[in-house]
């Protein structure tokens, strides 16, 4: 089975870890990155008015795979506008894919993930892990969306939450041969 990583990240953190999953799969990663420079305000009015920013590159690079795994942050609860491209893409060239992210956590388990993927590319998919820095702070007092947005994964943190992506998708790709 061929498989891509993709990844979108804003601040870092998606990005190393789609970098240790890529690594262990021995999978290819490709990093998109976006034309305009992203800022809390274009990320807000993506947000708002539904945008796709213009990225790099282009979507057709999933052609030759077989699963492509996405990896970004959420944004007010949705899917990092960045990756909007090549979700879309899939809806005319149907393949297996899944999402994952470290997101912030703070304000709950953003429960609109799922319907959005299935919005995006009409497909199901084949895994959705959604894991939060909110459960790597101290809860008491409970961690809000300051502490978890200017967060950064620490090495060994990137490395337990890649253990944990990776046997996820170990499942995934051991129940089909
Ligand atoms: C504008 C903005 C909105 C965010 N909204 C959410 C949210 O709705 N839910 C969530 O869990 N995290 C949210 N976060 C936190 C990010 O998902 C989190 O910091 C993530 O690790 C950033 O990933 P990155 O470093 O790959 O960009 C938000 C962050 C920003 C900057």
């Amino acid at each position: 089975m061929k498989i891509i990583v993709v990844s979108y990240s804003y601040t870092g953190n998606n990005e190393i870890l789609a970098e240790g999953v890529a690594r262990q799969l021995s999978a290819k990663h490709i990093k998109i990155t976006v034309q305009k420079p992203m800022t809390i305000g274009t990320i807000i009015m993506d947000m708002v008015f539904a945008r796709t920013p213009r990225v790099h590159p282009s979507p057709d690079i999933l052609r030759q795979y077989d699963l492509v795994l996405f990896f970004g942050p959420v944004w007010i609860g949705q899917l990092a506008s960045p990756l909007r491209g090549f979700l879309n893409y899939l809806k005319n060239n149907p393949r297996q894919y899944g999402f994952l992210s470290i997101s912030g956590g703070a304000d709950g388990s953003n429960p609109k993930l799922s319907s959005e993927l299935f919005k995006r590319t009409g497909i199901q998919t084949v895994i959705m892990l959604d894991q939060h820095i909110k459960d790597l702070l101290p809860q008491n007092p409970k961690p809000s969306r300051k502490d978890t947005s200017g967060y950064r994964l620490s090495e060994s943190e990137q490395k337990r939450l890649s253990d944990i992506a990776v046997g996820e998708i170990n499942k995934i790709i051991e129940a089909q041969v």
